[in-house]
């Protein structure tokens, strides 16, 4: 058996996934070889493959010296790193001769496109026969709907950047066509088989991580009240949605209500991981993190609640602001719904924080509370630099006003959002006030709360109203 492409990785959940789309197709080095250096690797190869996959949870070191030995080994081997698309990716295309790059959380589609891709260029380079490709024996059923994606081979269609089979880097035509293809993580391009046209150009993933514009500083909104039920939730789902329009993918919302975090609930999401696993010691590897986030519909992510009160107690403050700094360093908006009150968790997150949303009801009490909340924050000198106080639930004939508030506060109020069946009626539906409801007036309120923190969202409206 000589299996074409060849996995490298330590990720298992990836290599089942490969396995089911590629079966015998695929043959796999345990990443645990890697740690013993690349020609540990080499040695345990089988058959002379023609494309190998590097990664997921590989260093560059690792990725740079496999790719290096592996070459050298099989003349005409083409690379592909299995890897998030992140602002320090350039460095790894610019310094490893790459023929493809794809997200380990690519759907089965883009992996399929990827690698279809790949297998093409390699026969029209006359670096892999067509055969090379096809079904092993007992592969068939798994693998059937590869086929379309190696069937077609078009000579005349070859990229201008042919690899010389040695394949060092070096080469500035092979550098930038391995570029372009990072940017839509689809592999080779310029051989699609463009038989089965839904889409002339299949698009990049929806949830691709826009990679940071080191210019601009990244923010993180807490969103902080003394007492449940204020409308912490309310707001920061609809923080991070508006945000979103502005900024797609570029934002994270992170259900640090420890206690009784219910983001996934109203927003109708299955976590593909929580708190406790985005905290946990292996998540400080940014590429673990970013499988224990849930991307929503909306263009942006969550991390979402503790799946117990206890689990969630048990994380340590410590962690937490760890994970607010990594975020913040994938994400432009980073917003965070907390635990009321001033527990050791919330005030760690308002060390991390450059934004602080504070809100409460037209209640004396709340607003007392809150008036108390910012002495004290005052005092530990960990009131944000940016804040804001946001009254909710404001009624007509509530007996105070808004002018009232501000009193009792001792600071003014930056945004009322009035009272509005229009929000419990959404988070029903598990969908963010912005877009259920856009006209309703607690929506407006909430995207002017949005406005303040991110001019650009008013921006982005007033070009698409146009
Ligand atoms: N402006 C509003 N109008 C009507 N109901 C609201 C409003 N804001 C919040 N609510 C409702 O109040 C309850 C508490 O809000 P929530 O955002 O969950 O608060 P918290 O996270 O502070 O506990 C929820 O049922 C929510 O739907
Ligand atoms: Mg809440």
């Amino acid at each position: 058996m000589n299996a074409p492409f060849l996995l490298v990785g330590r990720s298992v959940e990836f290599e089942l996934r490969l396995r089911e789309l590629l079966g015998a197709r695929l043959s796999t080095v345990p990443g645990a070889f890697v740690t013993f250096g690349a020609d540990a690797v080499a040695e345990q190869v089988e058959g002379s493959p023609k494309a190998v996959l590097l990664g997921p949870v590989l260093n560059f070191d690792e990725t740079h010296a496999l790719a290096e030995t592996l070459t050298e080994r099989h003349p005409g081997l083409a690379v592909v790193v299995v890897r998030e698309q992140r602002s320090d990716l350039e460095d790894w295309v610019d310094e490893l001769r790459l023929h493809a790059v794809v997200s380990p959380l690519a759907s089965d589609d883009e992996l399929k496109e990827v690698l279809g891709g790949v297998a093409r260029w390699l026969v029209t380079n006359e670096l892999a026969a067509a055969d090379d490709f096809r079904p092993v024996r007992h592969s068939v059923d798994a693998t059937s709907a590869f086929e379309e994606y190696i069937a077609e081979v078009e000579p005349e269609t070859a990229p201008e950047t042919e690899p010389e089979s040695g394949a060092r880097a070096e080469d500035d035509g092979e550098l930038e066509s391995s570029a372009d293809t990072e940017g839509d993580s689809i592999g080779v391009d310029g051989v699609d088989a463009s038989e089965s046209i839904e889409e002339p150009e299949p698009a990049a993933p929806e949830w691709e991580f826009p990679p940071l514009d080191a210019a601009r500083p990244t923010e993180a909104i807490a969103v902080v009240a003394p007492k449940g039920g204020q409308g912490k939730t309310t707001i920061a789902i609809n923080l991070a949605a508006g945000l979103a329009k502005a900024a797609p993918n570029s934002v994270v919302l992170v259900d640090a209500d420890l206690q009784f975090g219910d983001i996934t609930a109203a927003l109708d999401l299955a976590p593909e991981g929580t708190i406790v696993d985005a905290t946990s010691e292996v998540a400080a590897d940014e590429l673990i993190l970013k499988t224990t986030l849930t991307h929503h519909k909306g263009d942006f992510f969550v991390v979402a609640s503790a799946p117990s009160p206890e689990l969630g107690d048990r994380i340590a403050p410590q962690a937490l602001g760890r994970l607010i700094e990594q975020l913040r360093g994938i994400f432009r908006y980073v917003v965070i719904d907390t635990t009321p009150g001033l527990g050791e968790h919330s005030l760690v997150v308002l060390e991390h924080v450059t934004d602080a949303v504070f809100v409460s009801n037209l209640g004396v009490p709340a607003l007392r509370a809150l008036r108390t909340e910012l002495e004290l924050l005052r005092t530990l000198g960990l009131l944000p630099v940016n804040r804001r106080v946001v009254v909710n639930q404001t009624e007509k004939n509530a007996g105070l006003t808004v002018k009232d508030a501000e009193q009792i506060i001792g600071a003014p109020v930056d945004v009322d959002v009035p009272r509005s069946t229009a929000v419990l009626l959404a988070s029903n539906k598990g969908v963010p006030l912005l877009d259920d409801d856009p006209r309703d007036p607690a929506a407006r309120a909430l995207r002017a709360l949005v406005t303040r923190i991110a001019p650009e969202a008013a921006d982005t409206r007033t070009r698409r109203r146009r």
